[in-house]
């Protein structure tokens, strides 16, 4: 690849099972309940298919763009909508998938913006916060695991549009 060096540090059967208890825990959570659920791309993809493949229940997809990071390991604090939702969410219980929380500013943004839009509900989830890292209050409602403050890739993120498709999540050396 681009020579950069990395370290398993979560696998895929650490990960799956993860995804199984949270989808069980969502699955009882809206069980007659009808949810719009939202993958924030890009980094979102592996944990969102995976996650509503396991939740029993009806589930309506939707995709939210958005760009916290240009190409930089470290937060620009500014968020900008690359792809909006197809339809309104009003009245709608809605889940928020995102991959990762690190300073907190894109998830407080993208609730921020999803609540202005008067959902029913907004539940969110997300595979990794790094609590050290957090600048803002940001309360998650499931989160995956707590990671120390360093950069990861793979399972959906990446390092400069690369190492996506790991299926498992590696610690970057000799980054910062
Ligand atoms: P925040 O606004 O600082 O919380 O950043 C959240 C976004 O930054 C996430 O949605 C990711 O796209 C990206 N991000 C934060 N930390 C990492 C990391 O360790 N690896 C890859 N992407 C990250
Ligand atoms: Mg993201």
């Amino acid at each position: 690849m681009n020579g950069l060096k990395i370290s398993p540090y979560i696998s895929a059967e650490q990960i799956q099972q993860k995804v199984s208890e949270i989808a069980a825990q969502l699955s009882q959570e809206f069980r007659q309940e009808t949810l719009v659920a939202i993958c924030v791309l890009k980094g979102s993809i592996m944990f969102y298919s995976d996650l509503i493949r396991r939740i029993d229940g009806d589930v309506q997809c939707e995709f939210f763009g958005v760009a916290s990071y240009h190409d930089a390991t470290t937060s620009s604090g500014e968020v900008k909508v690359t792809l909006d939702l197809t339809r309104p969410i009003e009245g709608q219980h809605v889940l928020l998938v995102e991959d990762i929380v690190d300073t907190g500013l894109t998830l407080n943004y993208l609730k921020a913006n999803l609540l202005a839009r008067k959902p029913k509900s907004l539940t969110t989830v997300v595979l990794l916060e790094k609590p050290e890292a957090l600048k803002v209050k940001c309360d998650v409602d499931h989160v995956g695991f707590k990671i120390r403050n360093d950069f990861v890739v793979g399972y959906g993120l990446d390092y400069q549009g690369l190492y996506r498709n790991l299926p498992y999540i590696a610690l970057v050396q000799d980054l910062q």
